[in-house]
């Protein structure tokens, strides 16, 4: 075993993709147990040292919502000293913006849904009503100098109303684009996803005029498509890839999201096909596995395990 996966390149993907890590955020907001402040910024710190440039750190969302990050005035702070690092943070609301800029946020992301009934769920607000609550939100930010992520969530299926219709998808990335976010994250909340519908969207969202430098993708991985249709998504020319650290996530209100897409899974194929990344995948892998132990169960990414 060499640690590192033999570099065969393919033609027509990019040469360099920007991983936009949520493990912090997206991984431990799912997570039973209550992970001391501490403990997140020393994960944070090494997700850094191990070469990722953007770390979601955190949600300034209700607390009540989502208890396992209502320590983010706590730990925000803590990551004052990592220059250079991208530290984007969710925000649902003004009252979150006001709590994310009062603690020096550059980047917030507002956070849509595709469907009602997630948008019911997750945000107890329609689908409209919620791109209404972002609208001050997005002008605030960026009159404030920060930049924007538009998250939608349930861009493929649903787990209340199943398949989604991609002209739905269309018409709330529009609404998105619309308020000035600067990039819009396509989620696979639920994982169900597979590569033509990838690149359908993604086609049906540039025939709609939004561009594909202005898209992400962010899959997980219930159903074990999620490096599939990572690939189809960098076919299609996409460039930043949200990934999660050793797979950890899904969403307290979704109950089929299980884990991300893994940012190791993710790595050792981008590696192997010659893409740079500039994460260390040894010492990604290092910490993916210390944060397991902190957690008390064994890493479900393939690369972690096969690693480790
Ligand atoms: P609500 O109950 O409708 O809140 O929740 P409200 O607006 O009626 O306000 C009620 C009280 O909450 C008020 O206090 C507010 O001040 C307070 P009161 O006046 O009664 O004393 N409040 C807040 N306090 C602190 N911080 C705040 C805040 N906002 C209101 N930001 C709300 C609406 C949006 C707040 C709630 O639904 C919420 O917090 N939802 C967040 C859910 C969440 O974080 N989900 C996970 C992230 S999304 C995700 O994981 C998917 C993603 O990964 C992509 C994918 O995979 O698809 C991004
Ligand atoms: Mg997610």
């Amino acid at each position: 075993m060499t640690g590192l996966p033999m570099r065969v390149p393919m033609d027509g993907l990019p040469a360099r993709v920007r991983i936009h890590e949520v493990g912090a955020r997206d991984g431990l907001q799912n997570e039973q147990v209550a992970v001391p402040v501490e403990v997140k910024a020393e994960f944070i710190h090494r997700l850094a040292q191990a070469g990722l440039t953007t770390i979601e750190a955190t949600s300034f969302v209700h607390p009540k919502w989502v208890p396992q990050l209502a320590d983010a005035e706590e730990l925000f702070p803590r990551l004052a000293e990592l220059e250079g690092v991208r530290l984007p943070v969710l925000v649902p609301n003004e009252r979150g913006l006001d709590r994310a800029l009062a603690l020096g946020a550059k980047e917030i992301a507002v956070f849509g849904s595709a469907t009602e009934s997630f948008a019911k769920a997750n945000l107890n607000r329609t689908v409209d009503e919620a791109l209404t609550m972002f609208e001050p939100v997005v002008t605030k930010a960026k009159e404030a100098g920060a930049s924007v992520r538009g998250y939608l969530s349930m861009c493929f299926g649903d787990p209340w109303e199943g398949p989604v219709p991609i002209e739905q998808v269309v018409r709330v990335s529009r609404r998105l684009i619309e308020l000035g976010c600067d990039e819009l994250s396509l989620g696979d909340t639920i994982g169900v996803a597979t590569p033509g519908h990838v690149t359908a969207l993604l086609t049906a969202l540039n025939a709609a005029d939004i561009p594909t430098d202005r898209l992400a993708v962010h899959f997980h991985d219930t159903y074990g498509q999620a490096l599939a249709n990572t690939l189809a998504a960098l076919q299609h020319g996409v460039t930043t890839v949200d990934a999660s650290a050793g797979g950890l996530g899904g969403c307290p209100y979704a109950k089929s999201a299980t884990g991300n897409l893994a940012t190791e899974d993710l790595v050792w194929m981008l590696h192997g096909l010659g893409i740079a990344t500039g994460v260390d995948l040894g010492h990604l892998t290092t910490t993916s596995a210390w944060m397991a132990d902190r957690l008390g169960r064994p890493s479900p990414s393939r690369t972690v395990r096969a690693l480790s």
